[in-house]
């Protein structure tokens, strides 16, 4: 993709992405790094970040981490954060990408398994919004930015895990918005709609799924990561610098239907 910023607009930066090591993660860690910024990338998997790292180094000329933590596990969020500060210089940008879904009808949901995606999603992006917070955010300022989604703006089946924890995702974002933006914190969310190309496609749509929800989209295209890396560009450039606390949707529309495709 073309990109339509300036190539140095996060020079300076340090930004951490979670999940970084694929899909719209890596999207937007290999874009920050393109722009300027060193980062670090984390996922629980090794395998998921090692050689996206090495890659995305080799093409853009940036220090790129691969660090290995569950975001679930509070003591190894604040391990990697603290490991970021001290080799890369700080940490201005966090965006909380990392996310579980499959799909699942509600009433043959297990507790563990709707507990699982309530840990990853919305524990997860606490413990590291929180961790970076403590060590850097607090005394320099910095920008979160939360990947939700758009299934619990209405309902949509099998999704019920997956929405309460992105309602919760939600919510933080507007919390944590007010209640941190007089330190010089800007918190907000990107909630995309369905986007080709990515494991929450493979889980949710895919096929005939995928025809029918074109179909039903207002501009009659899924998403795509480029997509969603031009907007996760734009919200953390000084250009945003007034958006704080919002939710932003980027689904062509589809979610004013009233629809997601996946029928009861
Ligand atoms: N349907 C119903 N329940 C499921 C399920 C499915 N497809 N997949 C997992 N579960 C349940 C398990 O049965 C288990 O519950 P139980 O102990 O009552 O049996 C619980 O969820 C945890 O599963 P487990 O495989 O142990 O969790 P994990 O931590 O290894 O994996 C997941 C987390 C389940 C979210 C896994 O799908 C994952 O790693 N996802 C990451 C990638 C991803 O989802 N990307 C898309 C983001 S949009």
């Amino acid at each position: 993709m073309t990109s339509i910023f300036r190539d140095d607009l996060f020079s300076g930066r340090v930004a951490l992405v979670t999940g970084g090591g694929t899909g719209i993660g890596l999207g937007i860690a290999e874009a920050l790094a393109r722009h300027g910024a060193d980062l670090a990338i984390v996922s629980r998997k090794a395998e998921n970040v090692g050689p996206s790292a090495d890659r995305i180094a080799g093409a853009t000329g940036r220090r790129c981490l691969a660090l290995t933590a569950d975001v679930r596990q509070p003591e190894a969020v604040e391990a990697a954060v603290d490991q970021i500060v001290a080799e890369l210089g700080g940490l201005e940008i966090v965006v909380n990408n990392a996310a579980g879904n499959f799909y699942c009808p509600s009433g043959e949901l297990s507790p563990n398994g709707f507990g699982t995606v309530i840990d990853i999603d919305a524990k997860g992006t606490w413990n590291v919004s929180r961790a970076a917070y403590r060590a850097r955010m607090k005394d320099h300022g910095g920008q979160i930015l939360n990947i939700s989604a758009t299934l619990h703006h209405g309902g949509t089946p099998g999704q019920v895990h997956v929405a309460a924890a992105k309602a919760a995702v939600d919510a933080m974002t507007r919390t944590l918005a007010v209640e941190w933006g007089s330190l010089g914190i800007r918190v907000n969310a990107i909630a995309p709609g369905p986007i080709a190309e990515t494991e929450g496609a493979r889980r949710l749509f895919s096929g005939e799924r995928a025809d029918r929800l074109q179909r039903m989209i207002p501009t009659r295209r899924l998403g795509t990561i480029d997509d969603i890396v031009s907007l996760a560009l734009f919200v953390l450039s000084e250009a945003a610098s007034n958006i704080n606390g919002a939710v932003i949707v980027s689904d062509g529309g589809l979610s004013l239907t009233g629809r997601f495709g996946i029928e009861p």
